[in-house]
């Protein structure tokens, strides 16, 4: 872990972790991107196939509908830091040309536990939102479920140790989901429900 935090330096670094076994499969590692002084963080899974062969989290399908559903509640997506529970890419087998993604363990979650940290107390973000199951969670443990806590202010938990924890915690489905999903429209209108409450406890400070 780099002693002076910086998105650059993180990004250098997480290069060379070998806190677990994905970096073997992987392209490369991908950290957080965006505003270093964002209000609000946006916590996915793990980087997809796009994003480990870019090296930048939610570049790809999923990170497009989440930029178009932040904009539909009025928070500008270049504002926001975008980041994941964990940071290397875990795929099985290939479907055609495409590498078939595998959620990451409960080992790699808690392996990369120390980047979040590192992350968290770089861009101090005071919200800090949760993008579906796996991610929910890494943060909330086993018995989270994303159907239940979604749409709900809470607190960061204090069984998951960090040192900068943000002042209030949001669940919503993850934008991979609303691309599956067979009423995309609905979905989607309920991702955005979900982000309006974020946005405007966002707007409150
Ligand atoms: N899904 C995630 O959870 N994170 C990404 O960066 C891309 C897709």
């Amino acid at each position: 872990m780099p002693e002076r935090l910086s998105v650059k330096g993180l990004r250098e670094a997480v290069q060379d972790c070998r806190g677990c076994e994905l970096y073997r499969d992987a392209t490369q590692g991908v950290m957080g991107d965006g505003r270093r002084d964002a209000a609000l963080m946006l916590l996915g899974e793990r980087p997809g196939d796009v994003e480990d062969q870019r090296g930048e989290p939610f570049v790809g399908p999923a990170g497009k509908m989440l930029d178009d559903a932040l904009a539909d509640v009025g928070i500008d997506p270049s504002d926001v830091f975008r980041t994941n529970v964990v940071k290397h890419f875990r795929w099985s087998g290939t479907r055609g040309k495409r590498r078939i993604h595998q959620s990451p363990s409960r080992a790699h979650v808690a392996a990369c536990g120390p980047w979040l940290d590192a992350e968290l107390r770089l861009v101090r973000p005071s919200g800090v939102v949760i993008l579906g199951g796996t991610a929910g969670k890494a943060v909330y443990g086993a018995s989270f479920k994303v159907g239940e806590a979604r749409g709900k202010l809470r607190e960061w938990p204090e069984a998951f140790l960090v040192e900068r924890p943000p002042d209030w915690v949001l669940a919503t489905t993850h934008p991979s989901a609303v691309l599956r999903a067979d009423d995309r429209r609905s979905a989607y209108d309920d991702l955005v429900a979900d982000l309006r409450i974020a946005a405007r406890r966002a707007r409150a400070g």
